[in-house]
């Protein structure tokens, strides 16, 4: 079981069409384990009826400041007591200025000013009405106060536009607030993942890759922003979108991984290398396309620098964790692995099974020894992986990390 299990919501819905999005985020977040309080604005029961609400979250709705069947009359304090969190998804123009100047006129913005918790707010507007200088004066001054702001991001929106202020999808919205619950073991470091494939160049059209997703290493890239480090994600060629708030470096070849980590390495406290790297590069690659005749073709291939090898050996190398992928003999190969890269944490998995799956079985080495991770899905793993990391981090610095 993980912390956001037992958390309480309370999500309100102002008055715009991405209310509709409100629906399946109350979804995702009660599959979750998170328990979900729909509270709305007379406005927002004009896009999406209350009773869907309800049906979805299992709960009455609140929508009246003066609903009689609440007993002592105090919903706006009762409702945000026990909350956790109140998320305003989407939140209007109109109820950003509300908040922003304390305004309090209905249910909704009453409990927001009569909060003891964390607010969140979930943008959703006409491109115009985001970029208006009222609406983005509302905006600083809500974030100024603490306010987190998730979004908007750009598209095409209801009104035949297309730009700034469509409300984030369901699912970024409940990965991002479920993230804010995690613990903050990481605050105040950097962490450098690397991530994906690499391509090595044959010629103008070829080359050699392989087969990973690069699902790992955006997983553990996410997890250690959400614990609160500063992340820098160096990424081979991957069909993934990375998560808001890490700094992406997208590179193509192991040479170029390897000028991107020198780079960032320097000044990081941890170094992730989950990269499916090559081993091996073709010596002479071919600018132009190759043409083909009858005879065998060999090519030949240069061994790559091993970039996990290479930061392990700095004067003052930071804290590094390595990835083994192996097709038998697991503890044997990893834990050999990990003493000659010099490692005080290698994760290691069956590659058979955890390429291109969407979930993973892993085996934690360390000085203490072996420590297997049951089956879950990539998030679940890396979140056990770094919170594994985290301990052994605090307990190898001091006072630097928190201790999970
Ligand atoms: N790695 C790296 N640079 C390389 C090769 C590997 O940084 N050129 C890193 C990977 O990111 C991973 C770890 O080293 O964290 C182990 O990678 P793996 O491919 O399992 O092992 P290799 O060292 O390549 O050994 P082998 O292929 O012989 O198993």
């Amino acid at each position: 079981m993980t912390e956001h299990r037992q958390k309480r919501i309370v999500l309100g819905l102002t008055g715009g069409i991405a209310a509709f999005k409100a629906c399946e985020l109350a979804r995702r977040l009660q599959q979750q384990g998170v328990a979900v309080q729909a509270v709305m604005t007379e406005a927002a029961t004009r896009f999406v009826g209350a009773a869907t609400m309800q049906a979805l979250t299992g709960r009455p709705v609140f929508t009246d400041l003066w609903d009689p069947s609440i007993e002592n009359g105090m919903a706006h304090i009762d409702l945000s007591r026990g909350a956790d969190m109140i998320v305003i998804a989407p939140a209007t123009a109109d109820f950003l200025g509300k908040l922003a100047h304390g305004l309090a006129d209905d249910l909704l913005s009453t409990l927001c000013l009569a909060r003891e918790c964390p607010l969140v707010v979930a943008p959703a507007m006409n491109r115009q009405m985001w970029e208006n200088p009222a609406t983005q004066r509302n905006v600083a001054l809500l974030r100024a106060d603490g306010v987190t702001v998730l979004g908007p991001d750009s598209g095409s929106q209801a009104c035949g536009e297309s730009g700034m202020g469509r409300m984030l999808e369901a699912d970024t919205l409940a990965d991002e607030l479920l993230g804010l619950f995690e613990p903050k073991w990481l605050a105040g470091l950097h962490v450098v993942v690397t991530a994906g494939p690499t391509f090595e160049k044959i010629d103008a059209v070829r080359g050699i890759t392989n087969r990973s997703s690069g699902r790992m290493g955006y997983a553990i890239a996410r997890i250690a922003r959400d614990f609160g480090a500063r992340v820098t994600l160096v990424s081979g060629p991957t069909g993934l979108e990375p998560p808001p708030g890490i700094a992406v470096e997208s590179v193509r070849s192991a040479a170029d991984m390897l000028s991107a980590v020198e780079k960032h390495v320097a000044n990081c406290h941890i170094f992730v290398g989950v990269a499916a790297v090559a081993d091996y590069t073709p010596l002479n690659p071919q600018d132009q396309k190759m043409k083909k005749d009858a005879r065998i073709l060999s090519v030949e291939l240069a061994p790559t620098v091993d970039i996990l090898a290479n930061v392990a050996s700095r004067a003052d190398p930071p804290f590094c964790i390595g990835f083994a992928a192996e097709s038998e003999n697991l503890d044997e190969y990893a834990e050999a692995k990990r003493r000659r890269k010099h490692l005080p944490l290698l994760a290691a998995n069956l590659a058979q099974d955890a390429i291109g799956s969407e979930e993973s079985e892993l085996v934690l080495f360390d000085d203490s020894g072996r420590h297997p991770l049951p089956r879950a899905p990539k998030l679940e793993q890396a979140r056990r992986l770094m919170e594994h990391a985290a301990r052994l981090y605090a307990a190898t610095n001091g006072q630097r990390g928190a201790t999970p």
